[in-house]
């Protein structure tokens, strides 16, 4: 029984083939994309390609720096490829994403990309979104009136709370996080809008219509699917 961190980093791995020498490239956040990152940065060491990455956290940047790929941002280099995590893709490559509390910078970066790819273990894969709960980062002081929005939208919102810290998780924008349970999304193009329509939210992790291409990390290996 292989273990889940060799699946996610075999598609980590496969994505960094996917690289071209001379590419600025997004560079998404958690434990998936920590492989994508080191498999480039052993790229830029062993084969001399020269990239620049733009970064969707504080976890990227450092993984980033620790892989000598150097870093810029989207003021100076527009982005070739993005590549990122889900936790969850449905079979039109619709995700939620947020588990690390750094989908806002995430959607900005793969948004922008002119190539998206997504890599994750194959338990990320679903039929319907909604089993996870949806991420959803918001003003601080706007958190009274959005979770009242979000239950007249059938959901049970939750302050995500720190592990090792007092009180909420406050993101890298300085926002909190809620957790949204929702009994199946099954309309998430419509709801990614919707949500971003309440004021105080900054930005949820539905991320709908906007992946080329998925590698999965299987038991046998990675491949696109
Ligand atoms: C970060 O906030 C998230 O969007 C991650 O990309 C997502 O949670 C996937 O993370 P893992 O690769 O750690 O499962």
């Amino acid at each position: 029984m292989i273990i889940m961190s060799q699946m996610k980093k075999d598609a980590g791995y496969l994505a960094a083939g996917e690289v071209k020498d001379g590419q600025i490239l997004g560079l998404g956040t958690g434990s998936t994309t920590h492989y994508f990152i080191e498999a480039v940065g052993k790229r830029v060491a062993s084969e001399g390609i020269e990239v620049m990455g733009i970064p969707t956290s504080y976890q990227s940047f450092l993984l980033a720096k620790a892989a000598n790929i150097p870093v810029t941002t989207l003021d100076e280099h527009e982005i070739d490829l993005a590549v990122d995590g889900a936790d969850e893709i449905d079979p039109k490559f619709n995700l939620i994403k947020g588990g690390g509390a750094a989908h806002t910078l995430e959607k900005i970066v793969d948004y922008s990309a002119k190539e998206f790819i997504v890599i994750a273990d194959s338990s990320k894969l679903v039929d319907t979104l909604g089993a996870f709960p949806l991420p959803v980062e918001i003003i601080p002081e706007s958190v009274t009136p959005v979770m009242k929005a979000l239950k007249d939208m059938g959901g049970v919102p939750e302050i995500r709370m720190g592990q090792l810290k007092d009180g909420p998780v406050i993101t890298d924008n300085g926002n909190f996080i809620l957790d949204v349970a929702f009994s199946a999304i099954e309309n998430p193009i419509h709801m990614e809008k919707d949500l971003n329509a309440i004021p105080g939210v900054v930005e949820n992790g539905l991320f709908t219509e906007m992946v080329d291409k998925v590698i999965i990390g299987f038991e046998d290996g990675a491949r696109f699917i």
